[in-house]
């Protein structure tokens, strides 16, 4: 019989197919496997067939590829990793800052960027699938995971990620360069109660169908090969056990032809934690029925859906669907024509390399969001000779590059693998170095940690003093680390951590010029730095290049360009806050403060100031099948040449159930020169007003709508107009 399945001139499908057909039901069921690549892993291959392993990279992985083709059918091995904001569990690869920070630069292409070249890093350690983006919805602070997302609004996130997608896949998977995506976590991960990881998620169809479904719709559009389902449950049913959501909605209604899935051991979960299934068993069924195809390091996995399958309790339809969606990617992939194995000699001159260590600073650039600015203290004048540089994450490579980067993802069960102590830091640019690097023979550097991000060492404040004493200005760089960010590390508080206050509000006391520069994974309560310091720089986990983008931004090197989308709450007693709210609650004010957000999505200064004037709606009466077109004169009025991002929102004035109060829409990043004024068009469908009616069905309903133009979420910020949109 002729082998098609090793024969590329067929096509994928076809070769599946071939493949599907010679294999035994132990064979489908091991592709369905994924463990850690660091446990046992010649039995898995040899004995189980697997599919796919995941956190191995470089020589590990050419010799478990090499060892898969001397199996039977020589099936090539799928590895995945966590490269999320770069191949950053890889020593000497590119780290860019956060999902979180990136997403402030509202730059698809930027992201499209950082996404190749995390590919191409990727590739270079021999594996093909990273387990990104995170399409979740970060509307609760306390929740651990929040530096993973692209923030709060939906239609931002599915463009964003939208973006990552299309760099990670490259135009075709076939290109030697592509590796697959994977959005996750499907659906309402980022809405378990109380910000508690992994709890559950009480969204209604509704509230999915309107605001958690959305951009991973546009994530199947994007064309993204595999999905992960999430660990939360959803009206009692985990989302790994719900066949409504991964195959009646992802697969059937949406048409998603790539495979699902589950999460680090939710299979074994269903019967441990969430207690829908009484036995092993029952979740391996319940798990395959829903549709998860491919299971995620529940390693008895193998043995009892084999079991299953042969007493006739399991469909092997449903192992065939699953195993072929599998088989098709490795195929598309083109790892039965050319393994991709690690070629070092390639290797050494891409990690890391000059160039993605320039998207690496630029990408920081376009992250940092300016928050307050007060007498324009920044840039910083010709005039300051001595900074005092003072304060924790002035010289702390973790704070810096933040979650899923060397050292922070080691489970206790799993063989410690030491990325700490193997870890090359030598390339990562913290802020203290930045600075004295940019500061040069002319402008002195005092540095003084001050404190801890911890109760221990607030002693040191009174050295910091001194510091700030000699010196013609303060900048202070606090923020949180990895052990306060991140799955597991849930957060009750979102204050300073440590001596932090107590330090900044000593170092305001000299009297001295404040700035606050923050190294934070996700948004904190931070009011007293609003009221208090001249200037605050929102660096996030800035990456490798960190320390180099806060000093060109400090010194005027770069006009900051950022913008929140995350709202920073006041209080944590606010969570949730986010822009997009609906309408209706007695009184319109806590007790004790208000439920403005301290600073609001969209929100983000620069040395430039944006005048917004003369909005026009080129035709405000419009039908379903129009464009509504709106234009506005943005001039830059200030000193400085800057890229600002004009946002466009929108507000359903009466529909059949209660819409948000604004709804971002749409946005444009316009480059202006000082003193230059452009006229920006922005053009949108009419069928996106939609909303989701009482029936779930995603409608326009006609009638008036209000739409909003300018520089933030904020009504202050935003120019108004109506229009009316008719059935004919
Ligand atoms: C669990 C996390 O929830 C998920 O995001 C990650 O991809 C897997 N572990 C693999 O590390």
């Amino acid at each position: 019989m002729i082998e098609i399945y090793k024969n590329p001139s067929y096509s994928s499908k076809e070769r599946t197919m071939d493949l599907l057909n010679r294999m035994t039901i132990e064979e489908k069921i091991g592709q369905m496997c994924q463990v850690d690549g660091r446990i046992d892993s010649k039995t898995w291959i040899f004995e189980k067939h697997i599919g796919s392993f995941l956190h191995v990279t470089g020589e590990e992985v050419i010799r478990l590829q090499k060892l898969a083709a001397e199996t039977r059918l020589g099936i090539p091995i799928l590895f995945g990793i966590d490269a999320i904001h770069g191949h950053a569990f890889h020593s000497g690869a590119t780290v860019f800052p956060s999902q979180l920070a990136m997403a402030s630069s509202w730059n698809t292409e930027l992201l499209e960027e950082v996404a190749r070249i995390t590919a191409v890093e990727v590739i270079q350690t021999g594996m093909h699938w990273t387990f990104s983006p995170v399409i979740c919805i970060g509307r609760d602070m306390r929740w651990g995971r929040v530096d993973e997302t692209f923030g709060e609004d939906p239609y931002l996130i599915g463009v964003l990620a939208g973006a990552m997608i299309k760099g990670y896949q490259g135009k075709n998977l076939s290109d030697p360069y592509s590796i697959l995506a994977c959005a996750k976590h499907f659906a309402g991960y980022g809405e378990t109660q109380g910000g508690r990881d992994s709890a559950e998620a009480d969204v209604s169809e509704r509230k999915l169908r309107s605001i958690f479904f959305p951009p991973f719709k546009e994530a199947v559009k994007a064309g993204c090969t595999t999905f992960m389902a999430g660990y939360n449950a959803i009206d009692g049913i985990p989302c790994s056990a719900n066949g409504w959501l991964l195959t009646e909605v992802l697969k059937k209604e949406w048409g998603f032809e790539g495979f699902v899935v589950s999460d680090w051991n939710n299979v074994g979960w269903l019967h441990t934690t969430q207690k829908v299934a009484a036995t092993l068993e029952e979740a391996c069924h319940m798990a395959v029925t829903a549709g998860n195809d491919m299971i995620m390091s529940t390693p008895e996995f193998f043995e009892k859906t084999v079991a299953l399958v042969k007493e006739g309790l399991l469909a092997e339809s449903l192992i065939d669907d699953a195993c072929s969606r599998i088989l098709e990617l490795k195929f598309k992939l083109g790892l039965f024509d050319d393994k991709r194995l690690p070629n070092f000699t390639e290797s050494n001159s891409l990690i890391g390399c000059d160039n993605h260590k320039k998207a690496a600073y630029e990408t920081a650039l376009q992250s940092m969001v300016l928050l307050k600015n007060d007498n324009e203290i920044l840039p910083l004048s010709d005039k300051v000779k001595k900074i005092a540089l003072i304060g924790p994450n002035c010289d702390d490579v973790q704070s810096q590059l933040g979650d899923w980067s060397f050292g922070t993802r080691e489970f206790p069960e799993r063989p410690t693998l030491d990325y700490h102590s193997e870890y090359d830091v030598t390339p990562i640019v913290t802020v203290l170095e930045g600075m004295k690097k940019r500061g040069g023979n002319d402008v002195e550097i005092l540095y003084e940690k001050g404190c801890g991000l911890f109760d221990d060492e607030g002693e040191t404040i009174n050295k910091a003093i001194e510091c700030a004493e000699e010196a013609d200005v303060i900048i202070a760089v606090v923020g949180d680390t990895n052990t306060l960010n991140g799955e597991t590390r849930d957060r009750v508080s979102l204050d300073f951590t440590g001596y932090q206050l107590h330090l900044l509000k000593a170092l305001k006391k000299t009297g001295k010029p404040l700035v606050v520069v923050l190294i934070n994974g996700k948004p904190l309560t931070v009011p007293w730095i609003k009221e208090n310091a001249d200037a605050i720089l929102e660096a996030w986990n800035p990456g490798m290049e960190g320390g180099n983008a806060v000093a060109s931004i400090l010194f005027g090197d770069y006009n900051p360009c950022g913008k929140l989308t995350i709202s920073f709450p006041r209080h944590v007693g606010q969570q949730p806050v986010f822009y997009n709210k609906l309408p209706g609650w007695h009184g319109d004010s806590y007790v004790e403060m208000t439920d403005e957000p301290l600073f609001s999505f969209g929100f983000g200064l620069s040395y430039a100031s944006y005048q917004y004037s003369n909005m026009k709606i080129v035709s405000s009466k419009l039908v379903m099948t129009d464009e509504l077109v709106v234009t506005v004169d943005v001039e830059n009025i200030g000193k400085y040449d800057g890229v600002e991002i004009v946002q466009l929102y929108v507000n359903d004035v009466y529909s059949s159930v209660t819409t948000p109060l604004k709804e971002l829409k749409s946005f444009k990043r316009v480059h202006l020169k000082a003193g230059e004024a452009k006229s920006v068009e922005i053009k949108i469908p009419v069928t996106s007003l939609n909303l989701v009616n009482r029936h779930n069905q995603t409608v326009v309903e006609p009638g008036t709508f209000e739409v909003m133009v300018g520089g933030s979420s904020r009504d202050g910020d935003l120019l108004k107009a109506t229009i009316e949109v008719m059935d004919k």
